[in-house]
C-alpha cells in the first residue's frame, strides 16, 4: 500500500508538478514560435501586396526576422519615349515605410542588397532608393509641383538638421508633395519622401519641360531676306541638278531637293525647344505642329556650333541669353549659371552714345554735348564775305586803271580768285576730315550708355530698317535670335565675334578706333549682339531672388538623395 502510495504520489508529482513546469518551460518557444511564424506571414503579405520579391529567414529562437530586399537607382521615365507612364501613377504603390517613391514608374537598377532583421511586421521597411535630386525636383515640377521657397532655405541653411516632415514642394492645390524623411535608412544622404495624387497632375505632355525654353520662329513674311543662309543652301543643291541630263536621275535629285527645301522651310518656320542643362545647350528640337504632343515626332537639331568648349565663347553667350530669355517667363528653377564676368560685362554702361550717333542709331539731340560744335555756315558765310569784299576791291582799283592795264589786272585778278577757290576747296576739305576725325575721337570719349538703353535704340534702328516686325518687344526679338542662332551657324558665328569684340573693350578701357571701324562695317549685328547683351543684364535681377538661388546650391550640395 505504502509502496503504492509512493508509487501514486511519485506519478502525481510529475504530472501535477512536473508536467506543467515541462509545459511552461516550452511555452515561450512555442509562444515565439507562434509569433514568428506570424509575423513572417504578415511580413510576406505586405511584400507580396508591395509586389515586392524578397529572401526571408526566420529564427523562431531568437524570434527575429531576416528579409533582402534589394536597393535601386531611379531615374524618371523618358518623357518622349515613355509618355503614357511618364504622366501615370504606378497602379500599385508599396504601402510599406521607406517605399513613397513607388508611387511613380521610374526606369530602377539594382544597386545592392539590404538585409534587415526585424521582429514585428511594422518594423518592416523598404530600402529607399538613390535619385539624382535634379532629376527628382525637374520630374516633380513637371508634373506641377510647386517650390515651397521656405523649405528650400531651411533645407540650404540647416542640411541633414532640416526637421523631418518639412515640405520642398507642394502639389498645386497646397498639399506637401515632397518632405524631408526619416534618417535612419539614408547613411548620411539627404532623405526624402515623397507624395502625390493624380489629381494633382495639372500639366501634360504639351507643356514645356522644366529647363527647356521655347524659340518662336521669325514671322513667316519675306522668307528670302529673313533666311539668307537657306537661300545660299538651296542654291547650292540646286547646281547637280540642273547639269544632270538623265531622265531619272534628275526625278530623284528632284524630289529629295524638294524634300530638303521643305525640311529646311519647316525647320526655320516652327517653334524650336531647347533644353539648357548646367553644361549649356544640350538638345534642340524643331516641332512640326504643335510642340509635343505625342503624335509628331520631334527631331533634334544640330548644335555642335553651340556646345560650350573652353576657348570659344559662343555657347556660353548663347546659354547665358537662353537662360536669361527662359528665367524671365515662367520658369524659376535654372540649371545653367550664367558667368559672373558675362553677367558683368552686360550691367556695365560700355557703348559710347556719341558712337551711337555716329553709326546712325540715335540722333544728335538725344545725346548729351560730347562734341565740339562748329558753325560752319558761318564760317563759309564769312569766307564769301571777305573774298567778296576782295573782289569788289580789286574792281574799283581796275575801274581807276587805263584800259590797257585794266585788262592785264582783271585777267590776273581772275587767276587769283581761280587759286583762292581751289585753295579754299582743299582748306575746307582738310579741315571737314580733321573735324570728322577729331568727332570720331570725340565719339569714342563720349558719355557711355547702360546696355538696355542701347537695345532699345538698337531695336527701334532694326525696326526702321525693317530688319524686324514693327510689333516685337525687345524679348520676342531675342527668342527670334536664338531661333536663328540654333539654325545658322554664320550668323551664330558673327553675333558671337561681335559679342566678344564688345566685352573685351569693356574690359580693357574702353571702346577703341579699330572696335568703332568693326561695328561701322556691320553695324545690324552690333544692333543684334546688343539685344542679347540687354536680356542679359535684364536678368540679374531675377537670378537675386533666393528660390532660384536656394534650388541651385540645394541640388549643388546633395546630387544624389534617397527617397522613400
Ligand atoms: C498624401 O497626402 C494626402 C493629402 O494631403 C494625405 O491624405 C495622405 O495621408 C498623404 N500620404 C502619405 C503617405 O503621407
Ligand atoms: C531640318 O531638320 C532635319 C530633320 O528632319 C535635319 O535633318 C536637317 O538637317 C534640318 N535642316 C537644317 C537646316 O537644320
Amino acid at each position: 500500500m505504502s509502496n503504492n502510495d509512493s508509487d501514486h504520489s511519485a506519478t502525481d508529482i510529475i504530472t501535477y508538478i512536473g508536467v506543467p513546469l515541462a509545459v511552461l518551460g516550452v511555452l515561450p518557444i512555442l509562444y515565439n514560435t507562434v509569433a514568428t511564424l506570424a509575423a513572417l506571414s504578415k511580413i510576406k503579405r505586405m511584400l507580396r501586396r508591395a509586389k515586392l520579391t524578397a529572401l526571408t529567414r526566420s529564427d523562431v529562437v531568437n524570434k527575429v526576422i531576416e528579409v533582402e530586399l534589394p536597393r535601386y537607382a531611379v531615374t524618371p521615365l523618358d518623357r518622349f519615349d515613355e509618355g503614357t507612364e511618364y504622366w501615370q501613377l504606378s497602379r500599385q504603390p508599396s504601402q510599406i515605410p521607406g517605399g513613397s517613391w513607388t508611387t511613380f514608374n521610374w526606369k530602377t537598377n539594382t544597386i545592392g542588397i539590404k538585409t534587415q532583421r526585424v521582429e514585428y511586421a511594422d518594423q518592416l521597411r523598404q530600402p529607399q532608393v538613390e535619385v539624382a535630386f535634379d532629376e527628382l525636383v525637374s520630374y516633380l515640377l513637371d508634373l506641377g509641383a510647386v517650390p515651397e521657397p521656405h523649405g528650400w532655405k531651411l533645407l540650404r541653411s540647416t542640411g541633414l538638421w532640416t526637421p523631418m516632415g518639412s515640405s520642398l514642394m507642394s502639389s498645386p492645390d497646397g498639399h506637401k508633395a515632397l518632405t524631408i524623411g526619416p534618417l535612419d535608412d539614408s547613411d548620411g544622404h539627404l532623405s526624402l519622401a515623397v507624395n502625390w495624387s493624380s489629381t494633382w497632375t495639372t500639366r501634360d505632355s504639351s507643356s514645356l519641360p522644366p529647363y527647356w525654353v521655347r524659340l518662336p520662329p521669325p514671322p513667316p513674311k519675306r522668307p528670302e531676306t529673313a533666311n539668307p543662309a537657306e537661300a545660299s543652301t538651296s542654291t547650292d543643291i540646286e547646281e547637280p541638278v540642273e547639269t544632270e541630263d538623265g531622265k531619272k536621275k534628275e526625278l530623284l535629285p528632284k524630289e529629295s531637293l524638294d524634300s530638303i527645301q521643305k525640311q529646311v522651310q519647316a525647320n526655320s518656320s516652327t517653334i524650336i525647344t531647347c533644353q539648357i542643362s548646367v553644361d549649356g545647350l544640350v538638345t534642340a528640337l524643331s516641332q512640326e505642329t504643335d510642340i509635343m504632343k505625342a503624335s509628331c515626332n520631334p527631331h533634334s537639331l544640330y548644335i555642335e556650333h553651340l556646345r560650350i568648349r573652353s576657348g570659344k565663347a559662343d555657347g556660353v553667350w548663347f546659354a547665358s541669353a537662353a537662360t536669361a530669355y527662359g528665367t524671365t517667363s515662367q520658369t524659376v528653377l535654372w540649371n545653367y549659371k550664367i558667368p559672373d564676368e558675362i553677367l558683368n560685362f552686360a550691367r556695365r554702361d560700355t557703348v559710347p552714345c556719341g558712337v551711337l550717333v555716329l553709326l546712325g542709331v540715335v540722333d544728335e539731340e538725344d545725346t548729351p554735348q560730347w562734341a565740339t560744335a562748329y558753325n560752319s555756315g558761318l564760317e563759309a558765310h564769312e569766307l564769301f564775305v571777305r573774298r567778296n569784299t576782295e573782289q569788289r576791291l580789286a574792281m574799283a582799283e581796275e575801274a581807276k586803271m587805263a584800259p590797257a592795264q585794266r585788262q592785264a589786272a582783271a585777267a590776273s585778278r581772275m587767276q587769283r580768285e581761280m587759286q583762292y577757290r581751289l585753295q579754299d576747296m582743299r582748306d575746307k576739305m582738310r579741315q571737314d576730315s580733321q573735324r570728322r576725325e577729331a568727332r570720331q575721337a570725340e565719339a569714342l570719349q563720349s558719355p557711355k550708355w547702360d546696355t538696355k538703353l542701347v537695345a532699345e535704340r538698337q531695336l527701334k534702328w532694326l525696326k526702321q530698317r525693317q530688319h524686324m516686325e514693327e510689333s516685337l518687344v525687345l524679348k520676342d526679338a531675342v527668342g527670334m535670335l536664338l531661333h536663328r542662332m540654333i539654325l545658322d551657324g554664320q550668323f551664330t558665328s558673327s553675333i558671337c565675334k561681335m559679342l566678344d569684340l564688345w566685352k573685351a573693350w569693356a574690359e580693357n578701357g574702353g571702346m577703341r578706333m579699330s572696335d568703332y571701324v568693326a561695328l561701322q562695317d556691320d553695324p545690324e549685328t552690333f544692333a543684334q549682339a546688343s539685344l542679347l547683351a540687354a536680356m542679359i543684364k535684364d536678368t540679374t535681377t531675377a537670378h537675386e531672388g533666393t528660390l532660384s538661388m536656394d534650388l541651385q546650391e540645394c541640388m549643388r550640395i546633395w546630387r544624389t538623395i534617397r527617397l522613400g
